[in-house]
């Protein structure tokens, strides 16, 4: 057996940040932006707006796309690093909103690789027979950690969330998915302080994220580069049989460095960091389903899913849509 992808969706928050706002909150320009990142834009969650409610849109519109009602759903897997609350999990804040219950329901934390976490374990539960069809969200408030006044990161991140649907089926869809990690990266990308650190210190000092930029830059290339290539070759694919490669979207050149690697033209890379910025957890499934929408993406292409983040955690999944 197999899992297949059967619907997608997405949310964004309505309010559009731009460069331009950033130059006068921050030491920054426009054209640094860009040329260093890709980025033109990001979307920022209202008050009040949680990592639960942007889940909740996305999963309405990947059942939907599948036909599907929520009492459909057997297993809800969400990814992300900023929960709603410490718990109950997103998910189960997700299932209670979709008015089902009975069937397992968690969180995924893996920092900007957790959808790809997400979908390697849904997959394998699938799989397994633990549920016929699942529902798996990557869905950030990344705005809600950032440090508004540090150049280095508030550029960069954003708020939004993507959902997929996955059913249990005979015909090939996920191929197989590879997940990494090594925390001897921890002190590169990382939110210090949570409940079990230093829980006195939190209320005056609110977690925000902290990152060497250059040093997580050239770990995430090397790692994703060889990601991409032993997802290929535990498939015995070439690279030609590649027809869309949908990255994490963090760095226009991490994603051009390993679009070289699997000489893939631009052309068949989904990017919608120019618009969306770096959404964590999110921002795989947000891309997929941008391309579902816009027709670029068809049902029996091959499609190359990977993503890099704090950990560093890392992964690729290889799946015939
Ligand atoms: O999704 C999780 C994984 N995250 C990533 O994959 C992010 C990986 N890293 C990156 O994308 C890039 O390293 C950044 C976009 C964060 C930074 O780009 P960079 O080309 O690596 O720049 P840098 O950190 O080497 O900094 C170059 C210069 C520095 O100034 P000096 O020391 O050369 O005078 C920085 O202080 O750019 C400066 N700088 C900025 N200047 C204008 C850093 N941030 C900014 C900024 N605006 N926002």
């Amino acid at each position: 057996m197999y899992s297949r992808i059967i619907g997608t969706g997405s949310a964004l928050p309505e309010r559009v940040l731009t460069n331009a706002e950033l130059e006068a909150m921050v030491d920054t320009s426009d054209k640094w932006i860009f040329e260093r990142t890709g980025i033109r834009e990001r979307r920022i969650a209202a008050p009040g707006q949680t990592s639960t409610d942007l889940g909740d849109t996305a999963a309405r519109a990947a059942l939907a796309a599948a036909g599907l009602a929520p009492s459909d759903i057997g297993l809800v897997v969400v990814a992300t690093c900023t929960p709603e609350k410490v718990f109950p999990s997103t998910a189960c804040l997700l299932q209670n909103r979709l008015g089902i219950a009975g069937g397992p329901a968690f969180d995924v934390v893996a920092a900007c690789a957790g959808f790809i976490y997400a979908l390697s374990v849904a997959d394998s539960l699938l799989r397994g027979g633990v549920a016929d069809t699942a529902l798996v969200v990557g869905t950030e408030t990344m705005s809600r950690i950032i440090d508004w006044q540090d150049r280095r990161t508030c550029i960069l991140f954003a708020d939004g969330a993507g959902a997929v649907v996955l059913r249990r089926d005979p015909t090939p869809g996920i191929l197989s998915t590879h997940l990494h990690a090594d925390g001897k990266y921890k002190d590169l990308l990382w939110v210090p302080g949570w409940v079990s650190d230093d829980y006195a210190a939190l209320a005056e000092h609110p977690p925000h994220m902290v990152m060497e930029g250059s040093e997580v830059f050239r770990v995430a290339v090397e790692k994703l580069g060889e990601s991409v290539e032993e997802a290929l070759a535990a498939n015995g694919l070439d690279k030609s049989a590649i027809d869309w490669l949908i990255p994490h979207q963090a760095n226009l050149r991490i994603i051009a460095a390993i679009a070289r690697r699997l000489r893939l033209p631009m052309e068949q890379v989904v990017l919608t960091i120019a618009e969306h910025g770096n959404t964590s957890a999110a921002s795989v499934p947000l891309a997929l389903d941008v391309a579902v929408r816009d027709g670029r993406v068809k049902p029996g292409q091959t499609l190359l899913l990977e993503a890099f983040g704090g950990g560093f955690a890392w992964g690729s999944a290889l799946l015939r849509f």
